[in-house]
């Protein structure tokens, strides 16, 4: 028997929250941990000192199983290694590396050589294969999802084809996914377990700004869209977002238009800018990256992180197989 998304991470639930760069932080994280779910912060850019606060504040705001969320393609191999090299001194081995795209085999090799559970997230077969073949939980996402998009599958249709391919694997469903009705959906098709993002952009703990929490609210999948716009920081990638006046009209001058604060540090917002708007954004948030996937039809109202988790735990698997039938397992083989 396969074991359960719960069983390879050691979670209550088979769900994961995505790490998102900037909504993301600690508390939303060890906020999803400690309801039985696996947290997830989002790394972003962060190196140095500030990954260090992030981290410290992630590790002693839970002893659950928790991630980390790094992006291969915006920091470049470099800036990549040094935060995978953090991650790996200051935190312990409970702490699961979470990549968003394919980092390169080397760093695969590095985080299953420390002991760490790897999580990629993916948008074709082929990266899934070669996921799954060093060792990661692959999460199928599809393009309902909300934020970057790393394929161009629908997501059910992606969880099926992986799985006719990786029978053994864990494979994790991801877009799209706001009820519990969605992720029974998932499950049909072959996943283990879903990721959330948009359900967890409205919880209490995010740290996503007040009015883009209201629009995701308000929202029903026709107010969003695929496009290519807010590039800067983050170029060459399609993204769905919310439909606001910047992606109607991408012509518009490349001005600052809003002020930002991350680890303590001041930033310009410029107009296209891929920074998502957070609660220490000020200036013109509705003209912000607000990504968002087609799951807001199903998200409604500011809930805390726990009750998502619990309103989804009614249809996802636990840790079904017990250690003792993983050690009979082991034997066998
Ligand atoms: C606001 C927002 C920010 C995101 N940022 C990241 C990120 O930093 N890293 C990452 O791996 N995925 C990120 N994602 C994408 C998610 O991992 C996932 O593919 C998506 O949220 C799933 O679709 P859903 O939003 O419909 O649940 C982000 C998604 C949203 C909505």
């Amino acid at each position: 028997m396969r074991p359960t998304l719960a069983d390879v991470l050691g979670l209550d639930v088979s769900l994961l929250q995505s790490g998102m760069g900037g909504v993301a932080g600690s508390e939303l994280a060890c906020a999803v941990s400690n309801a039985g779910a696996a947290g997830c912060a989002g790394g972003y850019k962060l190196v140095d000192g500030a990954l260090s606060a992030m981290l410290e504040r992630l590790t002693t705001g839970t002893d659950r199983p928790v991630g980390v969320n790094l992006i291969p393609e915006v920091v470049g191999p470099d800036d990549l290694d040094r935060q995978v090299a953090q991650v790996l001194a200051e935190t312990p081995g409970r702490v699961h590396l979470s990549f968003f795209g394919m980092p390169g085999d080397a760093v695969l090799e590095r985080v299953t050589a420390a002991g760490r559970q790897l999580v990629v997230q993916v948008g074709t077969v082929e990266d899934g294969v070669h996921a799954a073949g060093a060792g990661a939980v692959v999460v199928a996402q599809g393009i309902e999802a909300g934020g970057h998009l790393l394929g161009t599958w629908r997501r059910d249709e992606l969880v099926a084809a992986l799985r006719a391919e990786l029978p053994d694997a864990c494979v994790a469903a991801a877009g799209g996914i706001g009820s519990p009705g969605d992720a029974e959906r998932a499950l049909a098709a072959g996943a283990d377990g879903v990721l959330l993002g948009t359900a967890f952009v409205v919880a209490h703990e995010s740290r996503a700004h007040g009015r883009f929490k209201a629009a995701v609210t308000a929202a029903d999948d026709t107010d969003t869209v695929i496009t290519d716009v807010y590039e800067i920081g983050w170029p060459g990638r399609r993204h769905r977002v919310l439909a606001t006046a910047v992606t109607a009209d991408p012509g518009q001058p490349k001005k600052f238009i809003g002020r930002t604060v991350v680890e303590g540090k001041p930033y310009l917002v410029p107009r296209f800018s891929s920074a998502v708007p957070t609660d220490a954004t000020s200036g013109r948030i509705e003209e912000m990256a607000m990504y968002c996937g087609e799951s807001c039809s199903a998200v409604s109202g500011e809930l805390s992180a726990a009750d998502v988790v619990a309103a989804f735990a009614r249809v996802l698997p636990g840790p079904e197989v017990s250690e003792n039938e993983q050690r009979m397992e082991s034997h066998v083989r």
